[in-house]
């Protein structure tokens, strides 16, 4: 199989994340138990990716640790920015870590985006469009709400004639810039060697001279930079990976009390006490263990986190080795910030963002911050 080569921006703080990605980067936050890029590079294994930069900044360091050398048979460079570049400049510094033939094409990523996109399927329809022209192919994403994104306008035979990134005012096109970009080695020509935003300055100007492309991907796709899509997306991949019936990863322990109704996910050696409900939509990490007659709906709960009985998670976030007393409830998109402690019988609700380390002992209502 021929080779590809990638660059995946993977430097943003993560600021909506916080206070999960004040521990971790937001390219590693767990996606039904398993980190975002994991999938991301699964899915480039697939395409015949051989080599990808990570163009890293915010918790570098981690990113490294943990991806190493090499990742799903791909070798794995990285490029630091001495400071945040935005997302062109990075793509800059990362040119001298690629070589490129003339021909060849290039696959440039946000990382933060969880998508079914067969990154093949992407590079064949590029390829078309360098015939008529194009420097680069931009994934395209149909949504209601346009204006958290870039907009494109795009012409019949598939060239984008305006770029808009998160407009103000009203837009016609539903079509959004997915943050996947398939492209040829001229890109580099076009980025400065200095913090630059492709979205407010390369790709106007490639739109302007009528070298970008757009391709509409229809499959599953989002962006996981906010708590309520950052919960729809494990959701969906959660209905598609379990669907009917539960998904046990490894071993779990529960007796026949126990309702779980789908989907839900269990990360091996989860233990759950009698009479709980689990689900819908509920994703427990590795040797999770909760209590009895807890109920946990609409909601992640990663590794590690321990609930004392009767319990009440509902569409919020538990990060790691968090601990909830008994009868706590966090409900209405709270976030518990790993190692966290919620003492007994404490509520707290909507938007409740809990810093990690920090010790909850009175009830509270979001929204607002415990720091
Ligand atoms: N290395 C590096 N340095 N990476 C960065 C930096 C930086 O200074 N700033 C952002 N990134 C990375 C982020 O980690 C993320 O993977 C990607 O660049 C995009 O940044 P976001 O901050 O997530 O942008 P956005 O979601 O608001 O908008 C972008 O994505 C949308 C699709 O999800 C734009 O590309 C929009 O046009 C697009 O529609
Ligand atoms: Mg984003």
């Amino acid at each position: 199989m021929k080779s590809l080569k990638a660059i995946i921006l993977a430097g943003g703080p993560g600021t909506r994340l916080r206070p999960l990605t004040c521990t971790r980067p937001k390219l590693l936050m767990p996606i039904a138990n398993r980190a975002l890029l994991d999938w991301t590079f699964e899915r480039l294994s697939w395409a015949g990716v051989s080599e990808v930069v990570l163009a890293v900044n915010y918790m570098a360091e981690s990113l490294r640790r943990y991806f190493g050398r090499e990742r799903y048979g791909i070798k794995v460079k990285y490029s630091l920015e001495p400071k945040a570049m935005g997302t062109g400049g990075p793509i800059k510094l990362s040119q001298k870590l690629i070589k490129l033939e003339e021909d060849e094409t290039l696959l440039i990523m946000n990382g933060d985006i969880w998508c079914d996109l067969e990154f093949s399927v992407l590079e064949a329809a590029h390829k078309r469009n360098v015939g008529r022209g194009a420097v680069t192919t931009i994934t395209l994403y149909e949504v209601k709400d346009v204006s958290r994104f870039g907009v494109v306008e795009l012409k019949p035979d598939g060239r984008i004639a305006a770029f808009h990134e998160k407009p103000s005012g009203k837009v016609k096109s539903r079509l959004i810039n997915a943050g996947i970009y398939a492209s040829t080695s001229q890109i580099f020509s076009y980025i400065e060697p200095r913090r630059t935003s492709m979205e407010l300055e390369v790709f106007p100007r490639l739109a302007s001279e009528n070298r970008l492309y757009g391709f509409q991907h229809k499959g599953e796709w989002g962006d996981v930079g906010k708590f309520e899509d950052y919960l729809k997306v494990n959701f969906k991949v959660a209905e598609a990976l379990a669907g009917e019936k539960p998904r046990i990863e490894g071993s779990a322990e529960y007796n026949s009390t126990v309702k779980l109704v789908p989907p839900v996910i269990l990360g091996d050696g989860v233990r759950l006490g009698s009479g709980s409900r689990i689900g819908p939509n509920a994703i427990l990490g590795r040797n999770v263990k909760v209590g009895e007659n807890c109920q946990i709906s609409n909601s992640v709960v990663f590794d590690g986190v321990e609930m004392e009985d009767g319990c009440l998670v509902k569409g919020s976030i538990l990060g790691e080795e968090v601990f909830v007393g008994r009868e706590a409830k966090i409900t209405g998109g709270s976030v518990v910030g790993d190692l966290s402690i919620i003492a007994p019988k404490v509520k707290i609700s909507r938007k409740v963002y809990v810093c990690p380390r920090k010790e909850v002992n009175k009830p509270a209502l979001g929204p607002k911050r415990i720091v």
